[in-house]
Parts: C-alpha cells; sequence; structure tokens
C-alpha cells in the first residue's frame, strides 16, 4: 500500500498551503522538493523541517512564469532521483476588481502562473510519469473554479480553466495508471491576494487543505479520488474582495 519515501515536488511551498503540505507530507518521511521563488523562506523551512523529521528536503528556486526554471525544477529532480511519485501544482496568485479595472497585465499576472505555469510543468513532468507508468498529480484549485464571484472574473476564469485541464489531464493518463486529482478549496487563512490573514471563523487552516493532500497520496493503489470539495465548516459571511 503505502510506500516510504515518495518523491514530491511541490509548487508554491515557500507559504501558505504549499508550505502547509510541506510539513505535513515530511511526517511521512518523504522526499520533498520545495519549489518557489522566496529562497530564504525555503531555506528556514528546509531547515526546520529537517530539524522536526526525518525526511531529505532539496530545495529548487523556481519562477513558474519562466519555461527554463521550470525545466530546471524537472530536470535536477530526475537528477537526484531518476523518478517522480508526486507533483502537486499548488503555486497561485490573486488579484480582484470590477472586469473593467482590469488590466491586460492582471490578466498575464494571473494565468502567467495559475495556468500557463501548471501547464508547462506537468508537460515537462508527464513524460517521466508515463515512463514509470506511475505517478499522482494533485492541481490545487479553487472552489472558484466551480463559481463565480463578485471582483473574480480573472481569478474564477483561471480556475475554471485548472478544472477543465485537469479534468481531461485525467483521461490523456489512465492508460498509464497515472492518478489525477483536483483539490477545490474554499476560503483559507493564507496571505493570498497579498493581504495579511485575520482570523475570521468561516476560513479554514492552511493545515485542512494539507490534511486532505496528505489523504491523496496515502489512498488505496485501487481508487483515484478525481476531485475534492473542500468548504468551511460555518458558512461565509460576504467577502468583500476588492479590499482583501
Ligand atoms: N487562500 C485561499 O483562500 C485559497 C482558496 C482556494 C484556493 N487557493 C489556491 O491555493 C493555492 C495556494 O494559495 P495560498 O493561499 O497558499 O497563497 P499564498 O500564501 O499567497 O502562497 C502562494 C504561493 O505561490 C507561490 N508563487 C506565486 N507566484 C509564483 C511564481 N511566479 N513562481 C513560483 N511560485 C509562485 C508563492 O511563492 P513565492 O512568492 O516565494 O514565489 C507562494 O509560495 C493557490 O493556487 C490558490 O489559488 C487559495
Amino acid at each position: 500500500m503505502f510506500k516510504k519515501g515518495k518523491v514530491v515536488i511541490i509548487t508554491g511551498a515557500s507559504k501558505g498551503i504549499g508550505k502547509a503540505i510541506s510539513y505535513k507530507l515530511a511526517a511521512r518521511k518523504m522526499n520533498l522538493i520545495l519549489a518557489a521563488r522566496d529562497i530564504s523562506s525555503l531555506n528556514s523551512i528546509k531547515e526546520d523541517i529537517t530539524n522536526k523529521f526525518d525526511c531529505k528536503v532539496h530545495i529548487i528556486p523556481t519562477d513558474l512564469t519562466i519555461e527554463d526554471e521550470i525545466k530546471n525544477l524537472v530536470e535536477k529532480t530526475i537528477n537526484k532521483y531518476n523518478c517522480i511519485d508526486v507533483l502537486i501544482n499548488n503555486a497561485g496568485v490573486g488579484r480582484f476588481a470590477r472586469i473593467d479595472e482590469f488590466t491586460i497585465e492582471d490578466y498575464n499576472f494571473i494565468f502567467d502562473v495559475n495556468m500557463k505555469g501548471l501547464f508547462l510543468l506537468t508537460k515537462y513532468v508527464v513524460p517521466h510519469l508515463i515512463k514509470q507508468n506511475s505517478g499522482h498529480i494533485i492541481n490545487i484549485s479553487s472552489i472558484a473554479g466551480k463559481n463565480g464571484f463578485k471582483s473574480g472574473t480573472l481569478y474564477s476564469a483561471s480556475k475554471h480553466a485548472v478544472q477543465g485541464f485537469t479534468w481531461s489531464l485525467r483521461e490523456d493518463l489512465k492508460e498509464y495508471k497515472i492518478k489525477v486529482t483536483t483539490i477545490c478549496p474554499g476560503s483559507v487563512l493564507t496571505e493570498f491576494g497579498s493581504k495579511k490573514p485575520t482570523h475570521v471563523e468561516w476560513s479554514m487552516e492552511p493545515e485542512d487543505i494539507a490534511h486532505a493532500c496528505d489523504y491523496l497520496v496515502t489512498e488505496s493503489p485501487n481508487v483515484n479520488t478525481a476531485e475534492m470539495i473542500i468548504k468551511p465548516r460555518y458558512n461565509p459571511r460576504t467577502i468583500n474582495w476588492e479590499n482583501r
């Protein structure tokens, strides 16, 4: 069933949900490849994790808007382990405004990370998974990939794109025994959207999403959970996204 020492690439590992996933999988003694741009955060996470857990951590600074850096992330992982068991496409960005206030720069900012970066990293990882005839790709989408909301046109569109991408990817990779899952969280207390988190009773913690990833990477080899919709237990009040 559960094999020790899986090789896991986690994007957006420098903070928020990606950081929480890193700690959760460290407790499983997995070999972590942590990717993001903030090298000092990645270094301190690596130091803390290796002090607390019996696992290997490698950081590979990566800007997901740069194709060569994405290729480098995959090449370095393969050179080190000759294997990738799990790819967690977690990195994401958001900006929120009414449609006429958005610019093409906002559009590119959101889609370059949320969709193009995810597409390219998946594209370069998949040949290795096909060769192995195994692997699991987990895409962190959003409840915004299923619904629309005020001020969310571009972000919601990018996450709807991730949803369509992921469901089609699943069909492409079924015959190679590669698992594909999309996770759609509701509101999570992180610095997402460049605001410091404030405690609100209807938000979830990053650890709640990490817990879901922990289930996915240890689920029975006979199953592949296709989608997880994770909502807070309590009903959200109206969110003013423009002030986030
Ligand atoms: N928070 C929520 O309410 C919520 C709800 C549903 C879904 N989500 C999704 O969950 C994922 C994680 O969000 P979060 O809340 O943890 O946000 P966060 O705290 O802002 O973290 C975002 C992560 O993405 C990385 N990132 C951003 N731009 C990047 C780039 N160009 N290249 C590489 N990495 C980049 C950041 O690392 P660096 O800055 O170091 O590069 C950071 O580690 C996102 O996909 C988001 O859409 C969040």
